[in-house]
């Protein structure tokens, strides 16, 4: 199951997005069960540092604690999104290739 909400300015325009997937053992760098979603981000680089990614990842964690029991994701240590999922209430879990951080959020009520 594959699930994308966005951001749109009022005229329709879209500027964001966060998507998450359930992942295969051996894909997406942050595979912990069949039942715990990946999570992705992104915003237009002229509307960072707005507020939105994190209007859209608070959104999305919102909803997948009501459905799901943790979700992950990945990024590189260097990567400022860090900042945003440790905000969001991620940790850091793991070591994925390359140098990559597998980061989860664990809810306390969902699945
Ligand atoms: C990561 C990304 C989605 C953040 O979107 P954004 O709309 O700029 O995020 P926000 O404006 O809500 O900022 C969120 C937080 O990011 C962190 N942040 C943003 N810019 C930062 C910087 N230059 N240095 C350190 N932290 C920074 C802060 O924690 C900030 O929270 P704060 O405003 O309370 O301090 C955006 O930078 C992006 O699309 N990056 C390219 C794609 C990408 O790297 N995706 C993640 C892959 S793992």
């Amino acid at each position: 199951m594959a699930r994308v909400e966005g951001a749109v300015l009022p005229d329709g325009t879209p500027i964001g997005a966060v998507w998450s997937r359930l992942l295969q053992p051996d894909e997406g760098g942050s595979y912990v069960d069949a039942e715990t979603p990946q999570v992705g981000i992104a915003v237009l680089p002229e509307y960072h540092n707005r507020g939105v990614g994190t209007a859209l990842l608070s959104h999305y964690v919102e909803a997948a604690s009501r459905r799901y029991q943790a979700v992950t994701l990945s990024v590189h240590p260097e990567n400022h999104a860090r900042f945003l999922y440790e905000k969001c209430g991620f940790v850091r879990y793991g070591a994925g290739g390359g140098g990559y951080w597998q980061m989860i959020h664990r809810f306390a009520t969902g699945g």
